[in-house]
């Protein structure tokens, strides 16, 4: 299932990324998503498959599209069937002010693959392959800070933690600070941060607080097949969101500790994403005449395959546009 979906989601998160690139700096943070997700949506329908949205814009009642549980692809007989998670947008403020590291992410498996996570909050510890299984979400950020340094063979002075910045974060903003190492403050985009902390060469060494669960289960099926390490545990906001986790079937135990493969438990993971502005990671979508560049991360668990697609689409048959390398 990996190698026939794997360049058909990046064809998707290409789509949405092309999509909401235009309205980069427009101050319409709803405009882009809805571009995003529209043209997701649109081009999922064009993939062989029988899926299912397990991780998507939110009940069906609250989203027009991208719902969980909408059925998306060509649905035919004989196609595999496919959970997907996916967040459109990812960065919609980024995009709305131009700003850097907003992508579309997308993660599929077989059925049962991906956790039914409820739209509530998870802290969560992010590290790439080399630091994986030398932390712990239950000790001190400090001491989580120490164990990264010493497994990447660095002083705590030379490793970057990647912390939203949110008021709640003050103490652990704080704590980090004490502990020497250096901190990169965003203001929105954790998927993106936790994936760049598993790909050397980004600056980014670990990814620590409080974000999306959404955005925690599409970072575990990208760490699972980079090789990294996400713990979690659930944050509710209200005792509504605790019934409605239980009604998901997910543990309403802010104690329990979610592994990266509780959270992507798939045997066979796709995980693709697209670059809508300028980023760590990924290059932000380039317009020029008559078509657009985009590029792209795509990888697959069992085929242990991490492509970096750099795609020149173009729109217009009769005046086709140069390509440059
Ligand atoms: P978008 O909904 O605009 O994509 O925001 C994404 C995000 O910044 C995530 O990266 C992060 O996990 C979450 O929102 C944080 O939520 P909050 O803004 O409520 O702190």
């Amino acid at each position: 299932m990996e190698t026939l979906l794997a360049l058909e989601m990046v064809r998707v998160t290409e789509a949405a990324a092309l999509a909401s690139a235009r309205l980069m700096g427009r101050g319409d943070r709803h405009g882009a998503d809805r571009a995003a997700t529209e043209a997701m949506r649109q081009t999922m329908d064009e993939v062989e498959m029988r899926g299912t949205i397990v991780i998507g814009e939110g009940e069906r009642d609250q989203a027009p599209m991208l719902w969980i549980g909408e059925p998306v692809g060509m649905r035919a007989e004989g196609h595999p069937e496919i959970d997907i998670a996916v967040d459109p947008l990812e960065g919609t403020n980024l995009v709305a002010h131009g700003q850097a590291n907003a992508i579309t992410v997308l993660a599929a498996s077989e059925k049962g693959g991906l956790l039914n996570a409820p739209d509530t909050y998870l802290e969560k510890l992010c590290v790439g392959p080399i630091a994986a299984g030398h932390v712990d979400i239950r000790v001190s950020p400090r001491e989580n800070v120490e164990r990264i340094a010493s497994a990447l063979g660095r002083r705590v002075a030379d490793i970057t933690i990647v912390i939203l910045e949110r008021p709640r974060h003050e103490a652990l903003i704080e704590e980090v600070r004490r502990s020497g190492a250096r901190i990169k403050l965003i203001s929105d985009g954790d998927l993106s941060a936790a994936i760049s902390c598993a790909v050397s060469g980004t600056g980014v060494h670990g990814v620590m607080g409080i974000g999306g669960a959404p955005e925690g289960v599409i970072t575990a099926a990208a760490l699972r097949c980079l090789g990294g390490e996400i713990q979690a545990r659930f944050r509710f906001r209200s005792d509504d969101e605790r019934a409605r986790a239980e009604r998901m079937g997910t543990s309403s135990d802010e104690e329990r500790v979610y592994s990266t493969s509780d959270l992507a438990p798939g045997e066979s993971i796709v995980f693709a994403a697209t670059g809508v502005t300028e980023g760590d990671l990924l290059n932000g979508v380039r317009f020029f005449g008559g078509g657009a560049r985009t590029h792209s991360l795509v990888m697959g668990y069992q085929t242990k395959q991490v492509r970096f697609v750099d795609t020149v689409h173009m729109f217009d048959r009769e005046r086709p546009p140069s390509v440059r390398l």
